[in-house]
C-alpha cells in the first residue's frame, strides 16, 4: 500500500515513520509512506500557503493552488483522498478496515481554520475526524490513521494478536498480567495460573464484558456482538437485577 501525506509540517512524521512496527513494515515494503511538503508546490517567491478568509473572521485558510498542485504531482485519479478535519465523520475501526483494503491513499492534513472548500469539492473523497476534541492540525490525526491501517495490512503484525484486540470482538480487552506472580501484595488471578485454557477463555470474556459495561456500555448494543458474549451479558444483567432485589433496591 502507498500512503501519501500532504502537510505543511513533514518533519512531524520523522520519528513516527522510523520507529517500532511502522518502521519495520516500511523496511519490509508492506507499506510506503511519503510525506509531501505542500509548501514545495507554492509558486510565489515567499511560498505562501495560507491567506485570510473571504467574508472575514479570525484565522487563516489554506490556499487551494498549492494543495491542488501537490495532489496532481503525487499520484493519479481514482484513489481515495482523505481530508483530516475536526469537521469530518468519526474515525472507527470499521473505517480503518475499509481503508486498509485500498492500494493507494492520500491524507491531507488541515491547519489553521481549514482548507479552501474548492479543494475539498474537487479532490476529497472522505472527511475524517479522530474524535470530539480540537487538535492544532491534521498531522497527529494522520498518524492515527496510518498506524491503525498499517497494522491491518497482511504481514505487518504476526500471530493471533490482531483478532484478540479491543474492537475486533466489539468489546474492550480483558486485563493482562505478567511476572512476577505477586507485585506489591497484588496476586495474579488464580485462573490464569491454572493452565485450563477453556476456563481462562471464559474468564477473559467475562472480564471484557464487565469492563465494556462499565466504561463503554453503548458498545454492548451492537448487533455484531458475538453470540457467547450476548448470552453472558444477558446472564450478568439478570443476576444484576436479582442482586439489586436481594439488596432491597
Ligand atoms: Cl482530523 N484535525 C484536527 N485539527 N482536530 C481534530 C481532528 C482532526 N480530529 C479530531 N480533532
Amino acid at each position: 500500500m502507498m500512503i501519501t501525506i500532504l502537510t505543511l509540517f513533514p518533519g512531524l512524521f520523522d520519528g513516527f515513520l522510523t520507529s517500532s512496527i511502522l518502521a519495520r513494515a516500511i523496511a519490509r515494503e508492506l507499506v510506503t509512506v511519503k510525506p509531501v511538503d505542500i509548501r514545495d508546490y507554492a509558486k510565489d517567491r515567499h511560498r505562501v500557503c495560507d491567506d485570510a478568509a473571504y467574508g472575514g473572521g479570525p484565522g487563516m485558510v489554506m490556499k487551494a493552488e498549492p494543495i491542488a498542485a501537490a495532489l496532481e504531482a503525487n499520484g493519479g485519479p481514482g484513489r481515495r483522498v482523505v481530508y483530516l478535519t475536526p469537521a469530518g465523520r468519526l474515525y472507527t475501526q470499521a473505517l480503518a478496515s475499509e481503508l486498509a483494503r485500498e492500494e493507494e491513499l492520500v491524507l491531507l492534513c488541515g491547519r489553521y481554520e481549514g482548507v479552501d472548500q474548492r479543494v475539498i469539492d474537487a479532490f476529497v473523497t472522505d472527511e475524517i475526524s479522530i474524535g470530539d476534541y480540537v487538535l492544532s492540525g491534521g498531522e497527529v490525526a494522520a498518524m492515527v490513521v496510518v498506524d491503525s491501517i498499517a497494522r491491518l495490512i497482511p504481514g505487518v503484525i504476526t500471530g493471533d494478536s490482531l483478532e484478540e484486540e479491543s474492537f475486533a470482538s466489539g468489546l474492550l480487552e480483558y486485563p493482562h498480567y505478567t511476572r512476577p506472580e505477586v507485585f506489591r501484595g497484588a496476586s495474579v488471578p488464580e485462573v490464569l495460573l491454572s493452565g485450563h485454557h477453556e476456563k481462562i477463555r471464559q474468564w477473559r470474556l467475562m472480564k471484557s464484558i464487565e469492563k465494556t459495561r462499565k466504561l463503554r456500555p453503548e458498545l454492548l448494543e451492537s448487533d455484531s456482538l458475538p453470540v457467547e458474549a450476548r448470552e453472558l451479558l444477558g446472564k450478568i444483567r439478570r443476576e444484576g437485577v436479582e442482586h439489586e432485589r436481594n439488596q432491597g433496591a
